[in-house]
C-alpha cells in the first residue's frame, strides 16, 4: 500500500510537468476563453486509452496580493456533460489532497495500477453520472501554493471557505456553460468542515447579492469529521440508541 502511494505520487508528479509545460508552450494570454483551452488535458503519461470525455486542468489564483492559488482538475460527464449536474470534490485531512486520493485512488476516472507507472479506467468513476471538479483545498495541500509562505503556517477554516468560494466564483468565468447548473458539494472526513462552511459563504452570497450563478442545490460528507464535540455526541448517543433498541425499548417514531 505504502508503496503504491509512492509510486503514485510520482506519476501525479509527472502529470503535473506534463500539464505545466503544456501551459507554457501555449502561452500566456489572459482571456478567459484560452485559459479554457490551455487547460485542456490532452493525454498522460501512463495512458495507453482514449477516454471519450474531455477534462480540465489548472490553477484559479484566489488571492492575487499573497499570490494564492488553488489547483482543480475538472472532469466532464462520459455522456452528454450538458444534461449533469456539477460536483465538487473535497479530501480532508486537513492536508490531504483531492487529486491524489478522490481523483487517483476514489471517485475520479484515473486510477493508478500498482506498477505505479500506467493508468486504468476507474468504472465507478462519479464522472459516469456527474460533471465532476476536484480542488486541492487549502493552499499549500497537493499542488494548490501561496507565494506568501506565512499563509500555509496560518490557514483556517473560515479562510479555507472564502478561498474556495473565490475559487468557484473564477471558475465558473473560465466554464460559463455551467453557471446556473445544478450544483452539489461533497467530501470526506475533515471535509465534513470544509463542505458546510463552504455552502454557508455560498447561501450568505446568494442572499445579499441575488446573484445564483453558483446554483447550490445540496450537499453530502461521507466518513466525515466534525470535531471532537460533535463526534464523540453522535458516538455515545449512537451507542446509546443502539443499547435501547437491543433491548427493545425504543420506538422508532
Ligand atoms: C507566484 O510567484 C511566481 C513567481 O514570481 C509567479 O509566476 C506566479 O504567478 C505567482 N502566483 C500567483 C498566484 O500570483
Amino acid at each position: 500500500m505504502e508503496k503504491r502511494r509512492k509510486s503514485g505520487s510520482v506519476l501525479l508528479l509527472a502529470f503535473a510537468l506534463v500539464l505545466a509545460s503544456l501551459a507554457s508552450a501555449s502561452g500566456s494570454s489572459c482571456s478567459e476563453d484560452s485559459a479554457l483551452e490551455k487547460d485542456r488535458v490532452q493525454t498522460l503519461p501512463g495512458q495507453d486509452f482514449n477516454v471519450e470525455f474531455a477534462h480540465y486542468s489548472g490553477y484559479v489564483t484566489v488571492d492575487e496580493e499573497a499570490g494564492r492559488a488553488l489547483f482543480y482538475w475538472f472532469f466532464e460527464a462520459a455522456e452528454d456533460p450538458a444534461s449533469k449536474p456539477l460536483v465538487l470534490w473535497l479530501n480532508g485531512g486537513p492536508g490531504c489532497s483531492s487529486i491524489g486520493y478522490g481523483l487517483a485512488e476514489e471517485v475520479g476516472p484515473f486510477h493508478v495500477k500498482p506498477d505505479g507507472k500506467s493508468l486504468y479506467l476507474n468504472p465507478y468513476s462519479w464522472n459516469q453520472v456527474a460533471n465532476i471538479l476536484f480542488v486541492d483545498s487549502p493552499a499549500g495541500v497537493g499542488f494548490s501554493y501561496s507565494n506568501n509562505t506565512n499563509d500555509v503556517l496560518s490557514n483556517g477554516d473560515e479562510r479555507t471557505a472564502k478561498d474556495s468560494f473565490n475559487f468557484l466564483q473564477k471558475w465558473f468565468k473560465r466554464f460559463p456553460q455551467y453557471k446556473g447548473r445544478d450544483f452539489y458539494l461533497s467530501g470526506e472526513s475533515y471535509a465534513g468542515h470544509y463542505v458546510p462552511q463552504l455552502a454557508q459563504v455560498i447561501v450568505r452570497s446568494q442572499k445579499s447579492t441575488g446573484d445564483k450563478s453558483v446554483n447550490l442545490k445540496g450537499y453530502m460528507v461521507g466518513i466525515l469529521d466534525l470535531g471532537f464535540f460533535f463526534d464523540m455526541e453522535s458516538l455515545i448517543f449512537g451507542s446509546f440508541i443502539s443499547t435501547l433498541k437491543s433491548k427493545g425499548s425504543f420506538t422508532q417514531k
